[in-house]
């Protein structure tokens, strides 16, 4: 059995990121199981406030490397409860997202299909309340158990706790730096119902209901195949910014000037622009500068062709925060976390 915690010392950065971005980790300690939890180095990790806790990296912007991490690799799963046809299952932090997706799908637990190919770990996933396809973890998500990094303490967090909302949780704002991810906890349910109101998956499926979450989860990876970059090919962290929301005002007003401008009402009475349509209609999709660039079919999505350090993706990603302000007066936030 492999031991609970090993320590690795010059550690290189590049595969530990899905941008690519090279650099090295002074000291990398790899959590493969929970059983060690209690061992001082560890805690001599998580209480030091500059160690990063690292998933599959697929959410981050190196611009510095950290000097020290831990990476959550215990991946492993249990079902907790079954009852009607819900099953809950258990998952360790560490487990590949999109591997999950695809063996609960073939199981027949379903509600994850929407969320297939998303990089990352399962441990992440509530960190920004990842979504796709007219999905969002919160519909899934039952709880998170976390352990405080200061005392090591195990706490179970029922996920109405965690303030999950569009790419947000506590995890990255009142909370930040406070729990590392142990686990999370799914519904799932046995039932083959399927989420069509996404147009463009809708489309992909004209049986409409008659299709099962098997075809859902096959079209959702057709249409991620034709937009997004393959992550074994291209680096990149998914989409750079967060789609803005703005008042209802300022997207009228906008909508004079830029008649086919993509905005969807939201519940609060705000409008969300498509962060990827503002980028595009600045004529930056494409956009290359050195190895760093945007994808030629989602601007949204800031991408490393092989050789650039992070400074220049975030140089990068600056300068189309400044043409979109200056072209439409909306702030791009990113929704990749950036380490300096
Ligand atoms: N658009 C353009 N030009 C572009 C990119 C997009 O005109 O270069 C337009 C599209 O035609 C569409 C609209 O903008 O009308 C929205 O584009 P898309 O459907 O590709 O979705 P998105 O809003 O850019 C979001 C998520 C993605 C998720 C997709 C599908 C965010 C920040 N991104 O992208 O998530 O896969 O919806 O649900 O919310 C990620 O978080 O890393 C990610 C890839």
């Amino acid at each position: 059995m492999k031991s609970a915690l090993s320590l690795e010392r010059d550690v290189p950065l590049q595969p530990l990121n899905t941008f690519g971005v090279s650099g090295q980790i002074d000291q990398l300690l790899r959590v493969q199981s929970f059983a060690g939890f209690d061992r001082p180095e560890l805690y001599d990790f998580l209480r030091d406030p500059a160690c990063l806790v690292l998933g599959g990296g697929s959410n981050l912007l190196f611009v510095q490397p950290p000097r020290r991490a831990v990476r959550i690799e215990h991946r492993y799963q249990s079902v907790e409860r079954e009852e009607g046809r819900f099953v809950w299952l258990r998952v360790g932090g560490g487990c590949p997202w999109p591997e999950l997706v695809e063996e609960c799908t073939q199981r027949g637990w379903f509600g994850l299909e929407n969320l297939a190919l998303i990089p990352g770990t399962a441990g992440a996933a509530p960190i920004q309340n990842i979504g796709a396809y007219g999905v969002e973890l919160v519909e899934v998500l039952e709880a998170v158990v976390v352990r405080e990094r200061a005392t090591g303490a195990e706490v179970r967090l029922p996920a109405s706790a965690c303030g999950l909302g569009y790419r947000s949780s506590r995890f990255k704002t009142e909370w930040r730096g406070r729990y590392l991810i142990e686990s999370i906890v799914l519904r799932l349910s046995r039932e083959p119902r399927v989420k069509l109101n996404y147009a463009a998956l809708a489309q992909a499926l004209p049986d409409g209901e008659m299709a099962t979450p098997r075809d859902a989860f096959e079209a959702v990876c057709r249409i991620r195949r034709s937009k997004l970059p393959d992550p074994a090919e291209v680096g990149s962290a998914g989409s750079f910014f967060q789609n803005p929301l703005v008042p209802a005002s300022t997207a009228e007003a906008l909508r004079r000037d830029w008649p086919d401008l993509v905005a969807y009402p939201q519940p609060d009475g705000r409008v969300k622009l498509a962060a990827g349509w503002l980028i595009d209609r600045c004529g930056l999709r494409g956009l290359r500068r050195g190895d760093a660039g945007t994808w030629p079919a989602q601007a949204l999505v800031v991408v490393n062709y092989g050789g650039a350090t992070g400074a220049q993706i975030w140089q990068l990603a600056q300068e189309i925060q400044a043409a979109v302000a200056a072209r439409f007066g909306v702030c791009l936030e990113p929704e990749v976390q950036v380490w300096h």
